[in-house]
Parts: structure tokens; C-alpha cells; sequence
């Protein structure tokens, strides 16, 4: 008899969820009164405490997962993006480490930006001060649910902050500012990609202390710049399209070199670039599908925003949201972002990424 009652509890409670904990414990002293139930008493109080925690704890959580519309789609990131990227793997190390140039020489068969051939030397001195690790805040995390703020001029006006921040990872692009943006593209920056000549001359007041700093190497100067600026050398200033900061006030233990694979794979399956040109024709991605596919290779949810050029017709369209250029300056970049476009738009038709700026 004592039986059924006890498996009977949390089944009638179940329906009725508000006012059932009172009544199961004036249920339960009844039965402890009676001196044969006692023992099972005992054993249902404890049954219903330990339901009855699990209850509180699915309503605490599940609203705010709701609101994040994130229940962690693991693997799927995974299977999709290898519908897409032909031998696709996570094998790949994200950034670069000094065993790989000092201990083991790893041969790379391209040159940069999408191999390190011929860089090797310039890249022992710089990985030998700066880090290779992933933090653990991010190794530790159940769900990397990522976000990748592109630099678009979307983004101004939207009120994206909070929900930008909300995301485990966000991921921003070059010189792209946070202050004085704060409403609209948010204040949490975990990585940042960034070259030489993309650099933010302050990246103290555009970074969080802990953020990495992500240097995108697209040729061995990038390498030495890096190098002479961590170590206080003498600044290299040949070499670049653009003058690249020479005071830059960043701690070694926050840069990363990213892994070129990353960019091979960009070019190379993405794009269907080439990966050797002819002199003429050079294309590379651009920084911000770069960072989409380095998403695609370690994250459980990419969500992207602040992507999306203009129509080329469109020459008065600016293409950021904190400064006044447009395409032209683009013109001579060996960017081809309407090609980048049709590969964004495969990765939104399939599931891939998601668009935020969709409002
Ligand atoms: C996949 O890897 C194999 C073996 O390395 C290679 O032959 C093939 O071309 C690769 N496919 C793609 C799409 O990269
Ligand atoms: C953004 O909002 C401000 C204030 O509401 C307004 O003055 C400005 O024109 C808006 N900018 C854009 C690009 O919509
Ligand atoms: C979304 O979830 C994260 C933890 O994954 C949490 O820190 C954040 O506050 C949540 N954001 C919202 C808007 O619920
Ligand atoms: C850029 O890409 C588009 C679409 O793939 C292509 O039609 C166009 O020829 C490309 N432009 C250049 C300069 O390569
Ligand atoms: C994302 O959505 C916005 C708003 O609809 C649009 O302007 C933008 O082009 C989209 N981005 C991409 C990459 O499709």
C-alpha cells in the first residue's frame, strides 16, 4: 500500500506545479504520523526533495534558454559545414605554436598568407614570446555559441549590444571600434582578427584585458612588424600598404598568430580560389570570412552580423558603421566581396550561420 503512494507523488504533483509542494509535505507528515510508514516516509520525503530540486532548477534555467534561443545544437555546426568544406576537420590547431617551427619543423606546402614556407625563421622569434593556447574560459565551456560581428554599417542604429554580448564567443574584425558603439554592437570582444595595417592604434581601448589579439599574417613583414613591436626592436616600415601602428600597447600573452590553414581553407574551398596565382589576378578573402570559417572550426552555434556589403551600383552606400568610406576604397584591395557574398549566402541557405542583423 505505502508503495503506490510513494510512486504515486511525484506523478500527481507533476500536473499541477504551483501549489504542490505544501501539499505533498502535509501528505507526507500524515503518512510519518502513522507509525508503519514511517520509514517510507522517510524515503519519500527524500525522493520528493530531490524532485522537487531538479523542478526548481529546470524552471530557473529554461526560460533563459529561451531567451537566448540557444539549446546547444551540438555536432550540427560539424555536419553542415562538411556538406560545404571538402575535407573538413577540427584536427587543425587554431593558432600557431613554437614546437611546430623549433622541435618538429612542419613543412607547409604554400607560402603566406596560406602557409608559413619561407617564414619559418621570422616566426620562431615571434612565437617564441607570444601564446598558442586557447584560455581556459573558452576550452571549459559546454556550448561555444560564437558570434561574428562583421563591420557593416547594419549594425549602426540596431541595438544588437546586449544581445552580442550574450554570446560565450564574439569574434570582432580589425580596427572596428566598441567605444562610443556600445548599444549597438556591444562591449565583449574574445578575439580579435587583425593585420598590420588593420591594427587599432589604441588596442587597449577597443579590447577587453583578456581578449586575443589575432594576428592574420598575409606576408613575413607582418610577422617582423609584430615581432619588433612585443620585443621593442627597432620598427620595420617598409613592407606595408599602409603605416601600421609603432607603438602598439598589448601584452605578448594576449597575441595569438592564427594557423594560415584557416585561411587556405577560406581560398580554397570557400572561395575556390586558386592557390596559386598568377602575379595579376591575386584575390584574398577578406578578414571577415576568415573569421567566419575559423568560427566553422570550433564552434557549436555561428551567428554572424554586420555582414553584407552594398550592391556595387551602390556608390553612395558606406561600408562600416563608424566611418564614412565606401566602396571605392575598396577597389584596389583583392577583395572580390560579391564573391565572398554568394559564399555567405550558401552558408545562410544551408543552416550554417545565421544572419542577426535581420530586422
Ligand atoms: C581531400 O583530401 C584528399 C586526400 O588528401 C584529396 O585528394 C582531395 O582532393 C581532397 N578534397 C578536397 C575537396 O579538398
Ligand atoms: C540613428 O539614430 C539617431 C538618433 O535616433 C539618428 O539621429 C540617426 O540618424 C540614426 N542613424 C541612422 C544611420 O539611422
Ligand atoms: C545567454 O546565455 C549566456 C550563457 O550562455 C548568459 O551569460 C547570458 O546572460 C544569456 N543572455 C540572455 C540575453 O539571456
Ligand atoms: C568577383 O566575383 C564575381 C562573382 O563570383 C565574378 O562574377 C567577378 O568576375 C569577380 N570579379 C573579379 C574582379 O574577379
Ligand atoms: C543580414 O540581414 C540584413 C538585414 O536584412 C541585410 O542587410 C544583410 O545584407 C544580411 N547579411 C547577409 C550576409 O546576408
Amino acid at each position: 500500500m505505502g508503495d503506490s503512494k510513494v510512486l504515486e507523488i511525484p506523478q500527481v504533483t507533476s500536473h499541477n506545479e504551483s501549489s504542490d509542494p505544501r501539499l505533498i509535505l502535509l501528505l507526507l507528515i500524515k503518512m510519518i504520523n502513522k507509525s508503519r510508514g514511517k520509514i517510507l516516509g522517510v524515503l519519500a520525503l527524500f525522493l520528493v526533495m530531490v524532485w522537487y530540486s531538479i523542478y526548481r532548477e529546470d524552471s530557473f534555467y529554461f526560460p533563459v534558454q529561451e531567451n537566448n534561443k540557444t539549446t546547444c545544437p551540438l555536432g550540427e555546426v560539424e555536419k553542415k559545414a562538411a556538406q560545404l568544406i571538402g575535407n573538413y576537420t577540427r584536427d587543425h590547431p587554431l593558432f600557431l605554436q613554437l614546437k611546430d617551427y623549433f622541435w618538429v619543423k612542419t613543412p607547409s606546402l604554400y607560402e603566406l598568407p596560406y602557409g608559413t614556407k619561407g617564414s619559418e625563421d621570422v616566426l620562431l622569434h615571434l612565437l617564441s614570446i607570444t601564446h598558442h593556447s586557447l584560455p581556459e574560459s573558452i576550452q571549459s565551456l559546454k556550448c561555444r555559441r560564437c558570434a561574428v560581428v562583421g563591420n557593416g554599417p547594419r549594425l549602426r542604429n540596431s541595438s544588437m549590444g546586449d544581445t552580442i554580448n550574450s554570446y560565450d564567443v564574439v569574434i570582432r574584425l580589425n580596427n572596428a571600434p566598441v567605444h562610443g558603439y556600445e548599444q549597438d554592437v556591444g562591449t565583449k570582444t574574445t578575439m580579435r582578427l587583425f593585420y598590420p595595417e588593420s591594427a587599432h592604434f589604441d588596442p587597449r581601448a577597443e579590447n577587453n584585458p583578456d581578449t586575443l589579439l589575432v594576428l592574420v599574417p598575409f606576408k613575413p613583414s607582418d610577422f617582423q612588424w609584430m615581432e619588433a613591436i612585443l620585443n621593442d626592436k627597432k620598427r620595420v616600415r617598409k613592407g606595408f600598404w599602409k603605416q601600421p601602428p609603432l607603438i602598439w600597447d598589448a601584452k605578448p600573452e594576449q597575441v595569438r598568430v592564427l594557423n594560415p590553414y584557416y585561411m587556405e581553407v577560406t581560398a580554397a574551398k570557400l572561395l575556390n580560389l586558386p592557390m596559386k596565382q598568377p602575379r595579376k589576378v591575386k584575390q584574398k578573402p577578406t578578414t571577415g570570412l576568415l573569421a567566419i570559417t575559423l568560427a566553422l572550426h570550433f564552434c557549436d552555434l555561428v551567428h554572424i552580423a554586420g555582414f553584407g556589403y552594398p550592391d556595387s551600383a551602390n556608390k553612395k552606400q558606406t561600408i562600416h558603421y563608424y566611418e564614412q568610406i565606401t566602396l571605392k576604397s575598396m577597389a584596389g584591395s583583392e577583395h572580390n566581396v560579391s564573391h565572398e557574398a554568394v559564399a555567405i549566402k550558401r552558408m545562410l541557405e544551408l543552416g550554417l550561420v545565421k544572419n542577426l542583423t535581420y530586422f
